[in-house]
């Protein structure tokens, strides 16, 4: 049965309370939405939507398709199109486009993302002593046949397929090591952090084929690569980051000086007073990322 047509408002995640108990944040897993029947993501709203982005370039990409998962994120061909351009060129190449924070072009957006972030906080039990310090949304939409090369992000995700086939290939963030998440932690490349796919362990990986209807959890720097075959594929997302993954990230960071000056300092999580304390010495030490932030926003063109 097709989703009520009233957008935000009947919109939901069917999170298994059971599964979420024992694997937010932690590992990946599958559930079901009923997004796609929402006016906002059919074609003629998501055109006019494209339309809002026009002079708003750090709020959008249009790239290429890759060859093959393993090449470097940033070698792929961007491609000078604005949104509406590339969605009316879909079908005569092979584009990428993200389209972020929709939320602040159109209220609709605001309102799905609202609803969607307190059913995930209200099966969470409430957010405890937490601040949320980012929560957005984004829309891709992507040719037939392209491939986004691996990487992970340092927020929590859920990400729904809203139509057309997509092939989600997503490890459990313990496919990374330490020392790898830490160095981007530490030049504060905080929306691509690009590792190697060769050598990753196969049995850390799921695989989601994803299609309308379906979605994904992602925790916090679970490595991932995304196919799509046949159809055009439009997808949606959810990211949030907490006071609490950030300060995990600051460790991370702590870690890093640490693992240089040949200490081997304890991951997070395993004497949590010490990661405090860590994470506080990168609040004053953290400057440096700033301007390494900058160079890698400069050359994702945002
Ligand atoms: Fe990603």
């Amino acid at each position: 049965m097709k989703a009520p047509m009233g957008d935000a408002g009947n919109s939901h995640l069917n999170l298994d309370p059971q599964i979420f108990g024992e694997s937010f944040d932690r590992e990946p897993f599958g559930f079901t939405h009923n997004l796609s029947g929402l006016d906002l993501f059919q074609n003629d709203s998501l055109r006019a939507l494209a339309d809002k982005y026009h002079d708003h370039k750090k709020d959008y990409y249009v790239g290429a398709g890759a060859p093959e998962p393993g090449v470097k994120f940033y070698s792929v061909k961007h491609v000078d199109y604005k949104p509406a351009d590339a969605l009316d060129n879909m079908e005569k190449g092979s584009y990428r486009v993200l389209m972020k924070r929709p939320e602040n072009h159109d209220k609709r957006f605001r309102a799905l993302l609202d609803e969607l972030f307190q059913q995930v906080v209200d099966l969470r039990g409430g957010l405890g002593d937490e601040r949320v310090v980012r929560l957005e949304s984004a829309i891709f939409v992507s040719s037939a046949a392209t491939t986004t090369p691996f990487h992970f992000d340092p927020e929590i995700a859920f990400f729904c397929q809203i139509a057309g086939d997509k092939i989600y290939h997503v490890y459990s963030p313990r496919a990374v090591t330490e020392a790898e998440m830490e160095q981007f932690y530490i030049r504060g490349v905080v929306d691509i952090a690009q590792v190697d796919l060769a050598g990753r362990d196969p049995k850390l990986e799921h695989v989601f084929n994803l299609k309308a209807g379906k979605g994904l959890h992602q925790p916090q720097n679970a490595p991932h690569w995304v196919e799509t075959r046949g159809d055009r594929s439009i997808s949606f997302s959810f990211v949030f980051e907490t006071t609490a993954t950030r300060a995990k990230g600051r460790t991370r960071s702590f870690n890093h000086v640490a693992r240089k000056l040949g200490l081997k300092p304890t991951a997070p999580g395993a004497t949590p007073v010490l990661d405090t304390v860590k994470a506080s010495a990168m609040r004053v030490v953290i400057p440096a990322r700033k301007v390494a932030g900058k160079a890698a926003r400069k050359v994702a063109g945002k």
